[in-house]
């Protein structure tokens, strides 16, 4: 489903060169549910930015569902990462003024899906990601957890092939992040999503089925 050949990525400020990654190659295939570790700055965001369409390698390909992504134009991307491809952030990235509801369903109407579609399709995801009845509070008004639950119905619900997120658990306490990955595993298995972490939080470690481990930009 996702292949990552021989990826470098290099970040240039004035006068010095980051080499995030030297040289990655990772084969994930449709409905994993696995996690890449590694110590700060080892590259995990980067990578994970790279495989999300949100940034382009320096050198090397990325296969999404068979197509380069290099060869494809920035609406092309765009509609890649809107209509397979969701995100779970960290820092959540709710929208404060929106209600729980009004962020989800935001983002299902910039598919194109409006009226009641819309609103049960919101619902529904909202409902199970543990919401249900909480549906009209800010994001201000609901607990970390909460807050990476609407994060997560927002991601779902475009029904998207691949489901990155990047360190899911980091600013939640350990049992809520077990909670919130518990969540995850479930969807994984009633939706078939394929999930791909950036972690270094031993938990996700462990519940992933699979593990890849960053070092300064190559995997070990
Ligand atoms: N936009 C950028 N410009 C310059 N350097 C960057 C940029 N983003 C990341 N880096 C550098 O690239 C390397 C990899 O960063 P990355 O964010 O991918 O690490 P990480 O494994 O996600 O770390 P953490 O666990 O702290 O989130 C680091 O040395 C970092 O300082
Ligand atoms: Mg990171």
């Amino acid at each position: 489903m996702i292949r990552v050949d021989k990826v470098t990525k290099e970040y240039r400020t004035d006068h010095t060169a980051v080499r995030a990654l030297r040289g990655v190659s990772l084969e994930i295939r449709a409905g994993e549910f696995m996690a890449i570790a590694g110590p700060s700055g080892s590259g995990k965001t980067t990578l994970l930015n790279l495989i999300g369409c949100l940034d382009v390698p320096s050198t090397g390909e990325i296969y999404i569902a068979g197509e380069a992504v290099s060869g494809k134009s920035r609406i092309e991307l765009a509609t890649l990462r809107r209509q397979k491809l969701g995100f779970v952030f960290q820092t959540f990235n709710l929208i404060p003024v929106l209600s729980a509801y009004e962020n989800v369903s935001f983002a299902l109407s910039l598919l194109g899906v409006d009226g009641r579609e819309l609103r049960e399709r919101t619902l529904r995801a909202l409902k199970e990601v543990g919401l249900a009845g909480l549906e009209k509070r800010k994001p201000g008004e609901l607990s970390g957890g909460q807050q990476q639950r609407v994060a997560i119905a927002r991601a779902l619900v475009k029904e998207p092939q691949i489901l990155l997120a990047d360190e899911p658990t980091a600013n939640l306490d350990s049992d809520t992040g077990r909670e919130i990955l518990d969540l995850m595993a479930a969807l994984n298995q009633t939706h078939g999503t394929t999930f791909v972490f950036s972690t270094h939080d031993p938990m996700v470690m462990e519940l992933a089925h699979r593990l890849v481990m960053l070092h300064d930009g190559a995997i070990r």
